[in-house]
């Protein structure tokens, strides 16, 4: 296969936006988007997903309202143009798996159109499977907003290399779980969680 434009600086380039501009999604690229997703790998190749594409304004603020962290709500959810809920067929074993490959794709094709997205993982399923019409037997395993970014967030931290790789064999790395989580975890969107519960009152 021949070598195609480096691919690491796309995923490099790419942030989690939660702010986005009024403009809309076209529905050329909506089916850009979906087509980053069909080509995704699946155990067994069962490609067990569905993608709900939501861009009326009601749907939006009616999702929006159910994407919250207890009390925290993810206002972008409302406030993005574009919503692509991707559901998984629970039948399939490897359905989050795969749904989660395919959103990847889908998040990656949207960063080389110049548009932003966050996958929101906080949501209250029941009420979104309600909302949406989405029938038992699906599990909602993401919803990523999608628009034209209205921000340039900074890079968030991340891992070094020597904190994750093992050659061979496993060895401590001296990254426990609590450290991470500590790091790069809650901790450091804690400015952001107090600027939304400020936003909310
Ligand atoms: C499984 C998962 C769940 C997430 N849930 C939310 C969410 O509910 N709301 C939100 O604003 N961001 C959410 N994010 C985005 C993360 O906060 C973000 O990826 C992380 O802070 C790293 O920043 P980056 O994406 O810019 O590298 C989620 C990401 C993942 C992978």
């Amino acid at each position: 296969m021949e070598r195609m434009e480096d691919i690491l600086d796309l995923l490099k380039a790419r942030r989690s936006v939660r702010h986005y501009q009024r403009k809309e999604v076209s529905r050329e690229v909506i089916e850009r988007l979906i087509e980053a997703a069909r080509w995704s790998p699946s155990g067994a190749n069962i490609q067990p997903w569905h993608f709900v594409v939501v861009t009326r304004e009601d749907l939006r603020r009616e999702v929006g309202d159910e994407a919250k962290f207890f009390f925290v709500k993810s206002r972008h959810v409302s406030e993005a143009p574009l919503l692509i809920v991707v559901c998984g067929d629970t039948k399939s074993s490897f359905h989050v798996v795969d749904c989660s490959l395919a959103g990847a794709n889908i998040i990656m094709e949207a960063t080389s159109l110049g548009l932003g997205t966050c996958w929101i993982g906080a949501f209250h399923e029941d009420r979104i499977k309600e909302i949406l019409g989405i029938p038992e037997g699906m599990k909602v395993v993401g919803i990523i907003t999608v628009g034209y970014p209205a921000e340039t967030p900074p890079p968030p931290p991340k891992l070094e290399l020597l904190e994750i790789l093992h050659w061979e064999v496993f060895r401590d790395t001296g990254r426990s779980f609590r450290s991470r989580v500590l790091r790069s975890g809650p901790l450091s969107v804690l400015p952001r969680i107090l600027k939304m519960i400020f936003r909310m009152r």
